[in-house]
C-alpha cells in the first residue's frame, strides 16, 4: 500500500514529505497542497507546500553534489541506476496504487507505467555507458590550408543542474525519462512533480534514495506553481529544463535564460485514412490511439481525417468498438475513467457543446457524471468547430471527412501543433509521400501515434516542443561537447 512498508518514512501523518539533501522533510511553511482523486473528487493525498527558501537550499545542494557526481566513474553511475530500476519494479504495486488514486489511470496501465519506467532507467544506464564512453578524434589536415599539426579530442560533459518537470498523465515514466539521462550524464537533478502525480513521484524518488545515490544529487520539491513555479524555472542554478506539459512550457521557454530546453507541449495528432486502408486495422488503432487513458495522452489520435468514400464504413466500425469500451473506476480497469480534474472536464464539455451547436453528428449520446465523460465520436466535424483544432485531452474524438489527401495534409499542417500523426494505406509509396508532407515530429504508418518504445527519438515541431527526447537524444541534450586540442610543433603523419 502507498506510504507503507519501505515507504513509511516519506509520510508524516497524512502529509507526504519532500526530498532534499538525501532526507525526507516537512516544509517550514507548515502548509500542504491537497491532491484530489479524479474519480471521487475528494482529497486523496496531501503534499508539502515548499517555500522559495527550500528551493534555494535544494539548488545549493544540487550544485555541490553534481561536482562530485561528475567525478564518479560511468560504470558506478550505471550500477546505481540499475539498482534504482530494480527497486522501482519490485515496488510497482504501491506506486501503481497511487497512480490509480491521484490520476485515475486504470490499474493495469498504472503497473505498466512503473515497469516501463524501470526498463527505461536500465536502458538509459546501458546506453549512457556506451555513448558517454566514446568521443571523437579529429585531425587538422582535413580542413583546407592545414597541416597535420593539431589533434582534437572531443568528449561529452554534464551541464550541471537539470530541472525536470513531468506532467500528470505519466508522472513516473516522464519523470524517469528525464532523471535517468540527467544522472548517467553526470548531472544533478531537481524534480518538480505535477500536483496530481506528486505522490507517485515521491514513491519513485524513494526508490532512487534506497539505491544509495549521493546526498543532494536528487531532490524532489512539491508545492504550488504560483509560489515556486517561476522561482524554480528562472533559478540561476538551473542549467537545463526538461518539461512535459501544456502551454505553460511556452511561458517557461520565454522566461528561461540561456540554457538548453527539452519541451514537449502537446499535440493534435491527425489520423489520415486513405481509400485503400484496412478499415478494421484503422478502427482498432483509433480506439487505442484516441481513447486509451481516456484520451489524456499528448500522442492520442485527436482528429480523424478520412476519405469520404470510406467514411461511413469506418465510422460504423469505430462506433461498434466504442460501444464495447467500459466506463467507470480505474480500480476496476475500466477503459474510460474520470478525467484528471473538473476544469479539464468542463473544457472538454465546452468543445463538445461548440461542435453540437455547429451541427456535428454525435455517434453516441453525450454523457458526463462529475469528471467522468463517456466516450464520444463526433462525425461530420467541420473546420469552423473548435474541436477540429483544439486538444480536448479527453475521450472525445472528431472525424472530418476529406475529399483528397491534400485536404488531409493541409488540415494537419494548419495546426499550431506538430507532434505526431499517422497515415493508413496499403500503398507504401503514398504513405512515404504523405509522411514527408506532414509537418510533425513523427509519422506512424499503419499504426496510432505513440512515444514508445522509449529509446525511439520523440519530438514535436511548432508549438509541440523543443529538442528531441528518447533515451539517446535525452542523454545528448543533457551534455555539452568539450574539446581538447593537442598542438604539435611540426606536422606529424603516421606512417609518413
Ligand atoms: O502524453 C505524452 C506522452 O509522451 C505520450 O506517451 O505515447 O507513450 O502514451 P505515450
Amino acid at each position: 500500500m502507498a506510504g507503507t512498508g519501505i515507504f513509511t518514512e516519506i509520510l508524516d501523518g497524512d502529509v507526504y514529505k519532500y526530498y532534499s539533501d538525501g532526507e525526507w522533510k516537512n516544509s517550514s511553511s507548515g502548509k500542504s497542497v491537497a491532491i484530489v482523486n479524479p474519480s471521487t473528487r475528494k482529497t486523496q493525498y496531501k503534499v508539502q507546500a515548499c517555500t522559495q527558501e527550500e528551493v534555494n537550499k535544494v539548488m545549493e545542494m544540487a550544485k555541490s553534489a553534481q561536482k562530485s557526481w561528475a567525478k564518479t566513474p560511468l560504470w558506478k553511475r550505471a550500477e546505481l541506476l540499475h539498482k534504482a530500476a530494480a527497486i522501482l519494479k519490485d515496488n510497482k504495486a504501491p506506486i501503481a496504487e497511487s497512480l490509480v488514486k491521484e490520476i485515475a489511470k486504470p490499474a493495469k496501465d498504472s503497473v505498466t507505467e512503473v515497469v516501463r519506467s524501470g526498463d527505461l532507467i536500465s536502458y538509459c544506464a546501458e546506453e549512457g555507458v556506451r555513448i558517454l564512453g566514446e568521443g571523437k578524434f579529429l585531425l587538422s589536415d582535413s580542413f583546407p590550408g592545414n597541416e597535420r599539426t593539431k589533434y582534437c579530442l572531443t568528449s561529452k560533459i554534464p551541464l550541471g543542474v537539470v530541472l525536470a518537470i513531468p506532467p500528470f498523465n505519466y508522472p513516473v515514466n516522464l519523470a524517469v525519462s528525464k532523471i535517468a539521462p540527467a544522472l548517467i550524464a553526470g548531472n544533478s537533478l531537481v524534480l518538480k512533480p505535477p500536483t496530481q502525480g506528486a505522490v507517485s513521484c515521491l514513491h519513485m524518488v524513494h526508490c532512487f534514495h534506497l539505491a544509495g545515490f549521493p546526498k543532494g544529487l536528487i531532490s524532489c520539491i512539491t508545492g504550488k506553481g504560483s509560489e515556486i513555479g517561476d522561482f524554480l524555472t528562472m533559478h540561476p542554478a538551473v542549467n537545463c529544463i526538461s518539461f512535459t506539459g501544456g502551454d505553460t512550457g511556452i511561458s517557461i521557454s520565454k522566461k528561461a535564460g540561456m540554457i538548453p530546453l527539452q519541451m514537449e507541449l502537446g499535440g493534435k495528432d491527425a489520423c489520415i485514412v486513405l481509400e485503400d486502408a484496412d478499415l478494421d486495422l484503422v478502427a482498432s488503432n483509433i480506439i487505442k490511439g484516441g481513447f486509451s487513458y481516456s484520451g489524456q495522452r499528448c500522442t492520442a489520435v485527436k482528429v480523424v481525417l478520412v476519405m469520404e468514400s470510406v467514411a461511413d464504413e469506418l465510422v460504423e466500425k469505430v462506433k461498434a468498438k466504442v460501444a464495447k469500451l467500459t466506463v467507470g473506476p480505474p480500480e476496476e480497469n475500466c477503459d474510460i475513467t474520470a478525467v484528471v480534474s473538473e476544469s479539464s472536464a468542463n473544457f472538454i464539455e465546452g468543445l463538445v457543446m461548440d461542435a453540437k451547436e455547429k451541427g456535428a453528428t454525435f455517434c453516441q449520446e453525450y454523457k458526463r457524471e462529475g469528471n467522468l465523460i463517456w466516450p464520444l465520436l463526433l462525425d461530420n466535424v467541420r473546420p469552423d468547430m473548435r474541436i477540429a483544432w483544439e486538444e480536448p485531452f479527453g475521450p472525445v474524438l472528431p472525424v472530418l471527412r476529406i475529399n483528397s489527401v491534400e485536404e488531409g495534409i493541409n488540415h494537419c499542417n494548419a495546426s499550431n501543433f506538430g507532434l505526431q500523426g499517422c497515415v493508413f494505406t496499403k500503398d507504401i509509396n503514398k504513405a512515404m509521400m504523405i509522411s514527408d508532407a506532414m509537418e510533425t515530429g513523427t509519422v506512424q504508418i499503419n499504426s496510432a501515434p505513440a512515444r514508445g518504445p522509449d529509446h525511439f527519438p520523440f519530438q514535436g515541431l511548432k508549438d509541440s516542443g523543443i529538442g528531441s527526447q528518447g533515451v539517446t537524444n535525452s542523454i545528448n541534450l543533457m551534455t555539452k561537447v568539450k574539446t581538447t586540442v593537442i598542438n604539435l610543433p611540426t606536422p606529424s603523419y603516421s606512417m609518413g
